[in-house]
């Protein structure tokens, strides 16, 4: 984890969970690039979920972590994106089982429905897990457009 450069980005619902998770994770990660907005007033998530899958896809980040209150339209942003693979977790073995057999690219957060210690959990987890390739290579490869 300590050599990843991390985008991350949020509407309102998820400005508080991503300072969170930013300071718990400051020093296991090489830097974090923040797209989304700082602020607690109301907008628009596809503003911010944007340029941070733009960043993952370019290589200019290594994943990103989405957040919004359900955590869908973000993550649903995001996808739009053909090199981004974005996997709503709840829990931390789907975030496990996103990287292992989905290679997934982006974590998506539901911020009004998990605890900060949950989701703390579900990044780690996520960061730290490899894809397992094999069998899942070829379905992967199917997924883009
Ligand atoms: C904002 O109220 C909310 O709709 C948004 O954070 C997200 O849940 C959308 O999918």
């Amino acid at each position: 984890m300590k050599n990843l450069t991390i985008g991350i980005c949020n509407d309102h619902a998820g400005t508080e969970l991503k300072n969170f998770l930013m300071d718990a994770l400051k020093d296991e990660v090489k830097l974090f690039v923040n797209f989304g907005t700082d602020s607690n007033d109301s907008c628009d998530y596809p503003d911010f979920a944007h340029p941070m899958a733009e960043a993952v896809e370019s290589g200019k980040c290594d994943f990103g972590i989405a957040i919004c209150g359900t955590g869908n339209g973000i993550t649903m942003t995001c996808n739009k994106h053909q090199k981004i693979r974005g996997a709503l977790s709840w829990e931390p073995e789907i975030a496990k089982l996103a990287r292992e057999h989905n290679d997934a690219n982006v974590v998506g957060i539901p911020a009004r429905f998990i605890s900060k210690e949950k989701a703390l959990e579900i990044v780690k987890v996520f960061l730290s897990t490899k894809f397992e390739g094999g069998r899942h290579e070829r379905r992967v490869a199917k997924i883009a457009l």
